[in-house]
């Protein structure tokens, strides 16, 4: 059966331990695997702007041995030119995988329900999974992978967005205890949230939504946040400006998390808004380790997904 990860649950606890190892693998001997030599090619299609995205697939592909095949959404013109599912018949017959970078879950939906190849979440408006993996990877990197269960994971900011729905469900896989913060109006969605939960049944992770940004970072070994106005949004940046100053993550935010805590950021970041510049230039940030780990993790799900993990 193809499997293909267009969220943050398409993975059991298992198998996302089990590709964090690969990441972290992947980490020391960078061309230990070349589950694409040939080269077989692989699709990363985007319809929105991206620079970590493209370039860690386009990289990573050719680490393992492929050929990334790099196709501008604009013009390919996905579900407008031509359905979704007549594109991913054509696709399908020619790459091994589609990474895609798209607007709606459901467009994404779309071409797995067809698709004969994995289909990768490249960012949708609602998951950004290939992010969360990366921060895991970072977490681990940092604190040891055997430490994810039981970390105390608070997420400050947009709280509605594709990072905050992630964050819920691949931390709690992860069996962390997950705090996410926003203003009244930004949280996630509920069915989001009841999923989070079912899954820390299973992990004995956690999961906490809350209107507070001090109550959400209390004691967090992770602080992570993200821009206030994706991909997307730029129509209500005036009205976005607002509500969430409370949730900025400056220095006395932090201050309140534990001695040491880690600071993640997916990037891009903007400085005096989102996050001060002291925090994310500081010592407790490791958002450049963070950026690179894009690159292990996403080769070490490719890998996986095409059977060779
Ligand atoms: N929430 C942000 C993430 C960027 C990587 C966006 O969707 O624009």
């Amino acid at each position: 059966m193809t499997r293909h990860f267009l969220r943050d649950d398409d993975l059991t606890p298992a198998e996302q331990k089990t590709v964090l190892e690969l990441g972290l693998a992947l980490r020391e001997d960078r061309f230990a695997r070349r589950p694409l030599e040939g080269p077989r090619a692989v699709a990363f299609i985007t319809d929105k702007p991206t620079l970590r995205t493209q370039v860690s697939f386009a990289a990573g592909i050719a680490e393992l041995g492929g050929f990334p095949l790099v196709v501008d959404g604009n013009l390919a013109k996905i579900g407008v030119r031509e359905s979704i599912a007549d594109t991913t018949r054509v696709l399908d017959r020619q790459v091994s995988a589609i990474a895609w970078r798209t607007f709606g879950q459901d467009r994404i939906e779309e071409m797995a329900a067809v698709s004969r190849v994995p289909v990768i979440n490249a960012l949708t408006d609602d998951f950004h999974p290939c992010q969360i993996l990366a921060d895991l990877l970072t977490v681990a990197q940092h604190r040891g992978l055997d430490a994810l269960p039981g970390t105390t994971f608070a997420y400050v900011g947009d709280a509605a967005n594709n990072m905050g729905n992630s964050y819920l469900l691949g931390c709690v896989t992860a069996g962390m205890h997950v705090r996410i913060a926003g203003p009244e109006g930004y949280l996630p969605d509920a069915a989001v949230v009841a999923r989070a939960h079912e899954i820390a049944g299973e992990t004995g992770g956690s999961v906490t939504v809350t209107t507070s940004a001090e109550e959400a970072v209390a004691g967090a070994d992770v602080v992570a946040t993200d821009t206030w106005v994706s991909m997307g949004d730029e129509a209500e940046a005036e009205e976005r400006a607002k509500p969430f100053w409370d949730y900025q993550l400056g220095a006395d935010l932090l201050a309140g998390a534990a001695e040491g805590a880690l600071v993640l950021h997916c990037l891009p970041a903007y400085r005096g808004k989102e996050i001060t510049a002291s925090v994310i230039d500081g010592p407790q940030s490791v958002v450049w380790d963070e950026a690179e780990n894009r690159l292990h993790a996403q080769k070490a799900l490719l890998t996986w997904l095409l059977g060779q993990g």
